[in-house]
């Protein structure tokens, strides 16, 4: 019998290297890309259409665009755009799928894209409509989703009924992002689970960082609420310039892990992903890996991994 699968998104080359402090080359992203790709990694987030002002190192996003949906055409590639100027960038660059981000609280707006709650839930609104009447697929994060470093608890309301506003808006997947690794499992299984009953037509993945190493655990809490769609990152890396204490992305070789290990098929293969950490520690010249990229590497040593 065919095992359940998960979908899993790496955001590594948007997420992951927006915050490095080393400037990192289109040939070196693309190097990232190709070796998810062969890891059997189905869909990445490639890159982010904002200011380069705001974020130095996606400057070059319609040249890495362009040259991975060139050369991936069968890779699921979004691109995150935080308005209608990023929209109309990235469809310039041929961009088939678009994720807006909107944050949950005033403040981490304010910080990210310097609007307003109000403000930035009528951009995302506009951009996502704007989006599908271009044919373009849409995500839609919901940043923030459980706690902002601005303003602390964040009611799970309001989560909801932001999330059906971007669902009614156009958004195909919704994400709902734990942006700062500060939620707790109950919590992520409660609100998930709540958002799978509400939006039945949406797809619905879940954003997670492994801030205190719970990474998994709120993997698995949503995985239990019924959740089939992550976002990780390989080796763990990333984490948002505008959020105070946003350390890493729950890797993606642990979700992997994870998942396998609960008998859930991701299609994608631990050595592979392995590969790609090799390749992210030489260009940003120091050591990564989940929590258990260094027990991999033990089995993978002893031939005892794939
Ligand atoms: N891409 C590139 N440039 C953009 C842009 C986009 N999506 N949106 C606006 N700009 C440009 C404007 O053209 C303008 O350029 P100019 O100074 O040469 O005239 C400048 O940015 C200011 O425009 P404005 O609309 O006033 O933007 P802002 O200064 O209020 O910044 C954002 C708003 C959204 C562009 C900016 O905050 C941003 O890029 N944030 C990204 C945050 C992010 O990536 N966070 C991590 C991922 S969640
Ligand atoms: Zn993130």
């Amino acid at each position: 019998m065919a095992r359940e699968a998960i979908h899993i998104t790496d955001v590594s080359p948007r997420d992951g290297l927006q915050n490095q402090a080393v400037a990192v080359s289109t040939a070196d992203k693309l190097e990232l890309v190709r070796r998810l790709a062969a890891a059997g990694v189905a869909s990445v987030e490639a890159t982010s259409f904002v200011s380069p002002k705001a974020v130095p190192q996606m400057a070059d996003a319609a040249e890495l665009l362009r040259e991975v949906q060139a050369a991936w055409p069968a890779l699921r590639v979004s691109a995150l755009v935080p308005n209608v100027r990023g929209l109309e960038r990235a469809q310039a660059a041929g961009a088939r799928e678009v994720a807006v981000v909107l944050s949950a609280t005033e403040t981490m707006n304010r910080r990210n894209i310097n609007m307003g709650l109000d403000e930035a839930t009528e951009v995302s609104a506009q951009t996502l409509q704007q989006a599908r009447a271009a044919g373009l697929a849409t995500r839609a994060y919901v940043a923030v989703a459980f706690e902002c470093p601005f303003e602390g608890a964040v009611p799970a309301e309001r989560v909801f009924a932001l999330a059906q506003r971007m669902a009614a808006a156009g958004a195909q997947e919704l994400v709902v992002a734990d942006t700062i690794g500060a939620a707790a499992p109950t919590e992520v299984k409660a609100r998930l689970a709540t958002l799978l009953q509400a939006l039945p037509g949406t797809a619905l993945a879940v954003h997670l960082h492994d801030t205190r190493g719970l990474g998994s655990a709120l993997a698995f809490a949503a995985l239990e609420a019924g959740v089939r769609r992550f976002d990780a990152s390989v080796g763990g890396i990333g984490g948002c310039p505008f959020a105070p204490g946003a350390a890493g992305n729950l890797a993606t070789e642990d979700l992997v892990l994870m998942a396998e290990g609960c008998g859930l098929d991701t299609g994608i293969s631990l050595p592979g992903l392995l590969h790609a950490v090799d390749h992210a520690e030489a260009v940003l010249g120091r050591p990564l890996g989940g929590r258990s990229a260094a027990w991999l590497r033990r089995q993978q040593e002893r031939g005892l991994l794939g």
